[in-house]
């Protein structure tokens, strides 16, 4: 029989130094009015000390396990959708499997903004061809570090967090039924860390207090990003064999309101079924979807069955749409390790 990949546990982490708008008033030429107007954006949350990649996904990831009833040796695999990892070797996966416990097998994958919706693609592969029955994937950036606070077009914008869901094989059309995924590479200068990797430009000489910023031509992403979305989430309606009508949330990444806008518009969607939290974090990048599903969830907006948008653009440029379905409906308790109370209810009302 063909596996599903249901999510079955969801968790998020976001530090607790809170950046307003009137802080930023006193670090560059900005206004509450102007950011507010431009993004949608009150506040974000941004790193303190203490606060690593590392640390927000594994808060993130416990409350997943937790929510599923599972523990981190039921795991197969980790995937972390992240472009700021703490490290490059290892990767973040193994850093947050250590923290954890298990023996899960563990990688990476970037695709910026994109990458949780990517992440989530390829954990639903294992799962769909019997290879794996339990993954986590977490989306997890801290792209504050890499924010030139000098620089009023871009350091409005990102907040810091992490966001996490369980997969569970189930028997039942759960979890994605499509994906859309693409990018194009020739405009990766558009949005980019010049020099963060083994490549530093010479530029950079052997200075130690060289660090790499975060560039962006805002106005040529966000073109992009009104186009991208758009199409992206049509054809991953297109592609489950739904209507419109029959989608009942919106979950997009959380990068500017004016382009959520634009992409609930090209889905005939009100606002009420579109979750918008980027008025609290800014742009959290891998972050921005489990953390709003998760908000979403807590909200009690997602009911067993409902049909979910998750669409998303960023560096690459990268995007990446898919329709999930909410809900346990289908996954065997006798497959787990540890017992789940939520599951059980679930199988005896069905
Ligand atoms: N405060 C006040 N004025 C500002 C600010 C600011 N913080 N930032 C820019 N301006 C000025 C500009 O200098 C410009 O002035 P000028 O006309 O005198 O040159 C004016 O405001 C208009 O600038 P635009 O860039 O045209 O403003 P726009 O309406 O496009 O909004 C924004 C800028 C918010 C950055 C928008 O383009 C956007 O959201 N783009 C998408 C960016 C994005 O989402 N990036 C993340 C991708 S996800 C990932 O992978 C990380």
């Amino acid at each position: 029989m063909m596996q599903h990949a249901a999510i079955t546990g969801w968790g998020m982490a976001v530090p607790e130094r809170v950046l307003t708008n009137a802080d930023l008033e006193r670090m560059v030429d900005t206004s509450d009015e102007w950011i507010l107007s431009r993004t949608g954006i009150r506040e974000r949350r941004v790193v303190g000390p203490r606060d690593t990649t590392t640390s927000l996904s594994v808060a993130a990831a416990r409350q997943a396990l937790e929510t599923a009833g599972l523990t981190a040796d039921d795991l197969d695999l980790i995937v972390v959708a992240t472009c700021t990892p703490d490290q490059f070797l290892v990767s973040e996966a193994c850093l947050v499997q250590g923290e954890l416990g298990g023996n899960a097998a563990a990688f990476d994958l970037g695709a910026a903004c994109a990458g949780f919706v990517y992440a989530l693609s390829t954990a639903t592969q294992f799962i769909r061809s019997g290879v794996y029955q339990r993954v986590l994937v977490i989306g997890a950036d801290t792209l504050t570090r890499f924010v030139d606070y000098s620089d009023r077009s871009t350091c409005i914008l990102f907040g810091d967090g992490a966001g996490a869901v369980i997969l569970e094989a189930s028997d039942e059309p759960r979890g994605m039924l499509s994906t859309v995924l693409g990018a194009d590479g020739a405009g990766y200068k558009h949005l980019y860390i010049p020099g963060w990797g083994a490549f530093v430009p010479e530029s950079a000489g052997i200075f130690p207090e060289y660090r790499p910023y975060l560039q962006m031509n805002g106005r040529e992403v966000f073109r992009f990003a009104v186009t991208a979305m758009g199409d992206a989430a049509v054809e991953s309606v297109s592609k489950a064999g739904l209507e419109f009508d029959d989608i009942d949330m919106l979950i997009p990444h959380q990068a500017n309101l004016r382009i959520i806008d634009a992409a609930a518009r090209r889905l005939n969607l009100p606002m009420e079924k579109v979750w918008v939290n980027l008025d609290r974090y800014g742009n959290t990048s891998a972050a921005s979807i489990p953390i709003a599903l998760v908000e979403a969830q807590l909200a009690g907006k997602l009911s067993e069955g409902a049909n979910i948008v998750f669409v998303a653009f960023g560096g690459g440029l990268a995007w990446a749409a898919s329709v999930v379905r909410w809900g346990v409906a289908g996954v065997s308790r006798l497959a787990r390790k540890t017992d789940d109370t939520r599951v059980v209810a679930a199988a005896a009302a069905s």
